[in-house]
């Protein structure tokens, strides 16, 4: 039989104050309300310095807070070490044990929550936890190798205060960049659930998936302004049967990334912009990467965005691979720059050697009741790669308006049209 624990962290604290790993001090506003916690029981704990034997009564209690861990709460001890307890024994514990963190300042990170979970495993997960290649120093918060995670944000604010940090991001001049850290970084979690969580102004990415498998995301928030550096709101890599819906993304990056090897990925219900717009991709830069299939991206509503739906590649791509079954659908654009764009000769800033065609191949990408306005011409771009074609595009009712007039242009694709075709077709 599987044996399975939810961590419920419940987060509802004023003031969360974190620090980088360059050890300065970063200091975070939060409004954050207090939840229903189900009529379960949660401890008011006083600050209390750090005791083995007290801990292990508390551990059969079922909720262990920060405070009882040792947390000072005052917005410069550093807590993380407290955290890191609490989820210890919350992780050790049997039952529905309950992380919690109570109203505070807190000063803390970055951290890490790592499982496996003594007696949480399904046996499922591949169990290595040499985190030291994926972590050090490009996230703010980890959970890693969890199962049954329910992560409930409860209007909690996670601040990256990226402001300083943003004129140091140099990804999209630079192929060797360093990466800046993630706010929430979630690698090899699965079967779990994250919601209502607000996470602004983050370093790099808001919130990033690696190797996640079965996660639900819902009810986030997600701000950051329209010209900070490669501030994606979600990135979800290597990860499957991951939905993010009802959700409101604005930042300066793509609302949502999904990058090589994801599978069944469904996002629904996202309120972009501003911001890059929905992207699979950027594919096809790397060595050996994973193939992405079955994407659909419905119900989403595009303000003020730079791309609507969009498919990127990179030239000059070392490996070949794949991307098929791909579904847009009933999406809204207000004011989009391109609302519908394939684009498989991306190279930003000239950081291709040279300019060969993508090898990333494209087919059965459907773009269906795609409406709304545009704020270029160039409404519909299929950009294909000359080596590779891209197979069996479908474009079904269609309505992106431009007041001078709204344009369609194909390279390298014959796609299929159906219903209502407003700019007209390209590719005959
Ligand atoms: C921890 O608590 C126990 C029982 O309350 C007490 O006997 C012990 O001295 C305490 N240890 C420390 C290090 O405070
Ligand atoms: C295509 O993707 C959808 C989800 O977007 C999925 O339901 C369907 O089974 C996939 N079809 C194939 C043939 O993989
Ligand atoms: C899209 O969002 C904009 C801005 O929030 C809103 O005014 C508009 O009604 C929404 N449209 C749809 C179709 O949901």
């Amino acid at each position: 039989m599987k044996v399975e624990i939810v961590l419920l962290l419940v987060f509802f604290f004023n003031t969360f104050v974190v620090r980088g790993r360059s050890s300065s001090i970063i200091k975070q506003e939060a409004e954050l309300r207090r939840v229903s916690t189900g009529g379960e029981d949660i401890a008011t704990v006083g600050e209390e310095s750090l005791n083995a034997s007290k801990l292990a009564v508390r551990a059969g209690t079922g909720t262990f807070s920060v405070k009882s861990y040792g947390a000072k709460s005052d917005g410069k001890t550093d807590d993380s070490k407290s955290f890191q307890l609490a989820w210890q024994a919350a992780c050790g514990a049997s039952g529905s044990p309950k992380l919690l963190i109570p109203p505070g300042t807190y000063l803390v990170g970055p951290i890490e929550f790592t499982g496996p979970c003594s007696n949480a495993y399904s046996g499922n997960l591949i169990a290595t936890t040499n985190l030291a290649q994926y972590g050090k120093g490009d996230y703010w918060i980890l959970f890693s190798w969890v199962n049954g995670l329910n992560f409930i944000g409860a209007g909690g604010t996670f601040d990256g205060q990226g402001a300083s940090a943003w004129p140091k991001n140099q990804c999209s001049t630079r192929r060797d960049c360093v990466r800046l850290p993630v706010n929430l970084l979630f690698v090899a979690v699965t079967n779990s659930v994250v919601r209502n969580l607000r996470s602004v102004n983050s370093k790099s990415f808001h919130i990033g998936m690696v190797d996640c498998t079965n996660i639900q995301m819902f009810g986030l928030n997600i701000i950051a302004p329209g010209n900070s550096p490669n501030t994606d709101g979600i990135h979800i890599e290597r990860s499957s049967w991951v939905t993010i819906e009802q959700s409101l993304i604005a930042t300066g990056d793509d609302c949502v990334s999904i990058g090589q090897g994801s599978t069944h990925v469904t996002i629904s219900g996202v309120t972009c912009g501003p911001g890059h717009g929905i992207s699979i991709g950027s594919l096809g830069r790397y060595l050996n990467e994973g193939d992405v299939r079955s994407i659909t991206v419905k119900f989403c509503n595009f303000t003020g965005t730079m791309n609507g739906v969009r498919i990127k590649t990179w030239q000059n791509s070392p490996s070949p691979s794949v991307v098929n079954n791909i579904t847009f659908d009933n999406n809204f654009m207000n004011n989009v720059g391109n609302p519908i764009i394939i684009d498989q000769t991306y190279c930003p800033s000239q950081q291709c050697a040279h300019m060969a065609p993508s090898r990333v191949k494209l087919q059965d990408i459907t773009f269906r009741n795609i409406r709304g306005t545009t704020s270029t011409p160039e409404a519909v771009k299929l950009i294909c790669s000359s080596a590779l074609p891209c197979q069996n595009v479908i474009l079904q009712d269609i309505n992106l308006q431009y007041s001078a007039g709204s344009k369609s242009e194909c390279q390298n694709v014959y796609p299929r049209y159906a219903g209502i075709q407003i700019p007209p077709p390209c590719g005959q």
